[in-house]
């Protein structure tokens, strides 16, 4: 059966179509650019365009696989947590595009499919393991029992690690999205520059908290002045992006030696970060962490949950609601 993936939680609009063998048959990502000059998402504008996005999308993701209406088995579309008009539209279309072919619709859970990646990127790396889900809206270490079962260790108490990526930027005079921009500014810089804090790591359980780190940067800018900061630009970068990468690598080996496993994906968009990925692939474990393309947000990983669900004989009615706060643990309810 092949199933059409529809993915629109936050700024991508994504939709992409797999089959029962998990194989991609098509896929396709807009990152919406509106959002930069504003320095963060503006949800209105990220509801508009996704509404100008989706058709044109799904007629050329179609096309383009050579894939016709008829042939599409079900429909897998991100049900939340996320931006509440931005998930009304991608449910609202996956409903209208499967009620006239009477397709299966299929609610995802846009955590389980950003777990999902590991699936898709690393043959053969099969529950249980430890799951770090890193993204602008989470920060969540997850212990994946089995495909679909999940119980949160541990999340952060403030912003995510993605957010302070974000906010640190914009306190830097950087564009939106963050991360990237930081990860490319740290480049040549010194990490032990600035030593900020390390919330959190001595607390005994698997929460984070990022605000002070945010706090601590944006103290220093006011201390150090402009042209102090501009010259310091990548030593900042650098110390802020080791604090953070500190800061999960050290949760995640504690979380590795509670759970007694040595199995850890790393999962979400900032697990896109280099630093992040060289210092995790250093600590011995049996690691997955997805391409770039896989950990940023995409309907691929939203298919797979969905056809994965699908096989165990579970399906959505056509009048299910979304649920912007949906948590992994729970079950959507209708
Ligand atoms: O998973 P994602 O695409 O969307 C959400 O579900 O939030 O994650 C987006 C977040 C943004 O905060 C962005 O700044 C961050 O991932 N990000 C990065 C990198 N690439 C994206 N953070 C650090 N380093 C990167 N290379
Ligand atoms: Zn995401």
């Amino acid at each position: 059966m092949i199933v059409l993936g529809i993915e629109t939680s936050c700024d991508e609009t994504s939709v992409a179509l797999v089959d029962d063998a998990g194989s991609v048959l098509g896929e396709l990502v807009y990152s919406q650019t509106v959002h930069s000059r504003y320095g963060g998402v503006v949800p209105e504008l990220a509801s508009r365009h996704h509404i100008r996005k989706l058709y044109p999308m799904t007629r050329d993701l179609l096309e383009s696989a050579g894939v016709s209406y008829d042939k599409i088995g079900a429909v897998a579309v991100t049900a939340g947590p996320g931006l509440p008009g931005s998930l009304l539209v991608g449910t609202t279309f996956a409903k209208g595009f499967a009620y006239p072919g009477q397709k299966p619709i299929i609610a995802v859970n846009h955590l389980e499919g950003h777990i999902f990646a590991a699936k898709l990127a690393c043959p053969g790396f099969e529950p249980p393991f430890l799951a770090l889900l890193v993204s602008g809206g989470h920060t969540d270490i997850v212990m994946v029992r089995r495909w679909g079962e999940y119980e949160v260790l541990g999340s952060t108490r403030d912003d995510a690690c993605g957010e302070a990526f974000d906010k640190v930027a914009k306190i830097l005079g950087l564009p939106y999205p963050g991360g990237p921009q930081i990860q490319k500014c740290a480049e040549g810089g010194d990490p032990q520059f600035i030593n900020f804090p390390r919330a959190m790591l001595k607390s005994g359980d698997f929460d984070f908290s990022f605000s002070g780190l945010k706090t601590a940067v944006l103290n220093l800018v006011y201390r150090m002045g402009e042209d102090d900061v501009r010259r310091h630009l990548a030593d900042i970068c650098a110390s802020f992006q080791e604090a953070v990468v500190d800061t999960l690598v050290g949760k995640l080996r504690a979380a590795v030696s509670h759970c007694s496993t040595d199995r850890v994906a790393i999962v979400g968009g900032v697990a896109a970060n280099r630093r992040l990925r060289q210092v995790a692939s250093q600590q011995g474990w049996k690691l997955c962490i997805p391409p770039i393309k896989y950990c940023t947000d995409n309907a691929t990983v939203i298919a797979l949950a969905g056809a994965f669900h699908l096989r165990r004989g579970e399906k959505t009615p056509y009048d299910f609601m979304i649920n912007p706060a949906w948590r992994l643990s729970e079950k959507l309810e209708t």
